[in-house]
């Protein structure tokens, strides 16, 4: 890497990566929870994870770079962090409480990494692939609020 362009093919690459394992994640969480609108949540917000994928692929095709190649070890770190998680609660409401906390951890790491690959496109002139970006940003804070909304409205204090 050695200068900005560099640095914006690494994060896409980062970026797939981390949706890649994302999309395997997502389900397992989707089955643990109990909450029929956590459940909605995590399906829902799968098959956006499905399309943030995609749409870096678009992104890597129009750039002429390969999408592959990289592996986004803090989502792994995440990953396991939540599929530890999952295998302790033996609570459906601390289950429900605990997988909103690990997927907000999952949401604010995609946020902050999307809004440099934002600002990175934009920097480099290609402003039809941060529009594309900046798509896939607002669905990030889209689903970390409606997280944020369930665990205020019931879930925490269920698990209590
Ligand atoms: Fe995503």
């Amino acid at each position: 890497m050695k200068d900005l362009k560099g640095l914006f093919e690494h994060q896409l690459k980062d970026l797939h990566s981390a949706e890649s394992q994302l999309v395997n994640a997502l389900p397992k969480m989707a089955k643990k929870a109990s909450n029929s609108q956590l459940k909605d949540a995590f399906e829902n917000h799968l098959k956006e994870t499905k399309d943030h994928k995609q749409r870096l692929e678009e992104i890597c095709n129009e750039l002429d770079i390969k999408p592959t190649g990289e592996k986004c070890k803090a989502m792994e770190g995440l990953i396991k962090e939540a599929e530890g998680f999952m295998d302790e609660a033996d609570n459906d409401d601390v289950m429900d409480a605990g997988l909103i906390a690990e997927a907000q951890r999952v949401e604010h790491y995609e946020i902050s990494g999307y809004g440099t690959a934002v600002r990175y496109a934009k920097e480099l002139g290609h402003s039809d692939i941060a529009s594309k970006l900046q798509k896939t940003l607002d669905e990030e804070y889209n689903a970390d609020n409606k997280l944020d909304i369930l665990a205020e409205n019931r879930l925490n204090e269920n698990a209590k």
